[in-house]
């Protein structure tokens, strides 16, 4: 057992299972023999409230359609934001839908127009890119910039591409993959320039609870309430609890003709639902896990300080940024000077382990892999090992 009463220290083999990160490696990676750190979902069981709700669910055996009018589902979500992040949302601005991408996608379709411009800030996890493109707008790119304290939004590049067609951003906050949890005043900074442009802002924070305990998460209509004429956030239990798969997520519209078109919005296309094991699972996490999460935070704590140090002294040629939130890690093997083909060979041939590729991240992902850090130690030390005897050697 280890933190306390739940153990995270099991590894479990999810081979079979119909799992992406374990069964798909043939697919994506050539080869099935490798240890995977690549899909955001976490080899740890969920937490037993979560079990327990979906068992009582599966042992009731009637599985017809959930009531969609049911408000506890929206309440767990405002009561989540208010005690967790200080937010204080009300049941009345919450929505539900399946995924935090397919609301990023709704709220795309309605805040803009085909042919806008939306900016994104790079590197950023791909679907932003897709889902724009899909969308038929424009990808606009505003770059994090590298500084030796980490990444930052650059506010004067932003301004430069700001002209009249662009008519949104999407905020990841945290950021994926440069595990940044956004000060305060990094945000107010970001929504001045917003409102000074008028432009409207999407924001995804389904990592909002995976921060480390040298910071703090703030929503960001909390931080910059001028913006709640022009947003609207992602939120979900999926990430926090491990629950992916279930297909439960919110969003979170504080003002009521953004909140009345998106609703509209996901009405029409029927996808306001939620099924039922998704609901039983995001009340339960949201209602009475807190405590695991509590659990899960200081052991995602120990497997980030294992790889900080891991790399300062077995791996001194490969960067990483200090993580400040999410299990997600964008390392930087630049100093190898590889193509990103000869990179992705060494990781998957050599080390024998699934990274994701950096550059679907963006042109800055060139020279950069993700690691995803959500696995039992043992796991994360052994992967780490693997790098450390391929790499040790060019
Ligand atoms: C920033 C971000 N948004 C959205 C998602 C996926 O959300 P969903 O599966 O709910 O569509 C991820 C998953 O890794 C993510 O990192």
């Amino acid at each position: 057992m280890s933190s306390g009463k739940y153990d995270f220290d099991s590894r479990i083999d999810r081979t079979g299972t119909a799992c992406e990160k374990w069964d798909d490696l043939k697919i994506n990676f050539g080869r099935e023999d490798l240890l995977p750190f690549w899909v955001a979902d976490m080899d740890f069981r969920s937490a037993p409230e979560i079990t327990e709700a979906l068992r009582e669910r599966v042992e009731f055996g009637v599985f017809g359609y959930p009531s969609e009018q049911m408000e506890t589902y929206r309440e767990a979500v405002a009561n989540w934001e208010r005690r967790r992040h200080g937010w204080g949302v009300s049941l009345d601005e919450v929505g539900l839908m399946p995924g935090v991408i397919t609301g990023l996608s709704v709220a795309l379709c309605e805040l803009t127009a085909p042919g806008d411009g939306v900016v994104i800030q790079s590197p950023i996890y791909p679907p932003f890119f897709r889902e724009i493109t899909h969308n038929g707008r424009k990808v606009v790119e505003n770059p994090l910039a590298e500084t030796d304290k980490g990444y930052v939004m650059d506010l004067d590049h932003l301004r430069s591409v700001l002209t009249p067609d662009v008519k949104a951003i999407l905020l990841c906050s945290p950021h994926n993959p440069v595990a940044r949890v956004w000060k305060k005043e990094e945000l107010q900074d970001l929504g001045r320039l917003c409102v000074e442009h008028d432009i409207a802002v999407i924001c995804d924070e389904i990592h909002q609870d995976l921060i480390y305990s040298d910071a703090k998460h703030i929503p960001l209509s909390l931080a910059c309430p001028e913006l709640e004429g022009r947003m609207v956030t992602l939120a979900a239990p999926s990430k926090t609890f491990n629950i992916a798969g279930l297909r439960a997520s919110a969003w979170i519209a504080r003002d009521r003709e953004i909140y009345r078109r998106l609703h509209s919005a996901f009405r029409r296309f029927h996808l306001g639902g939620i099924n039922m094991f998704g609901l039983a699972a995001l009340e339960a996490a949201y209602n009475r896990c807190e405590a695991w999460l509590d659990a899960l935070m200081e052991y995602l704590e120990k497997n980030r300080d294992t790889v900080e140090k891991f790399l300062a002294s077995r791996l001194p040629r490969v960067k990483l940024k200090h993580p400040e939130g999410t299990y997600i890690f964008w390392l930087d093997f630049r100093d190898y000077s590889f193509e990103q083909k000869e990179l992705m060979d060494v990781l998957v041939n050599r080390a024998g382990v699934a990274m994701n590729n950096g550059v679907p991240f963006g042109r800055m992902g060139e020279g950069f892999a993700r690691l995803n850090i959500g696995c039992p130690r043992s796991q994360l030390e052994a992967g780490l090992d693997r790098l450390a005897d391929a790499f040790g050697k060019l």
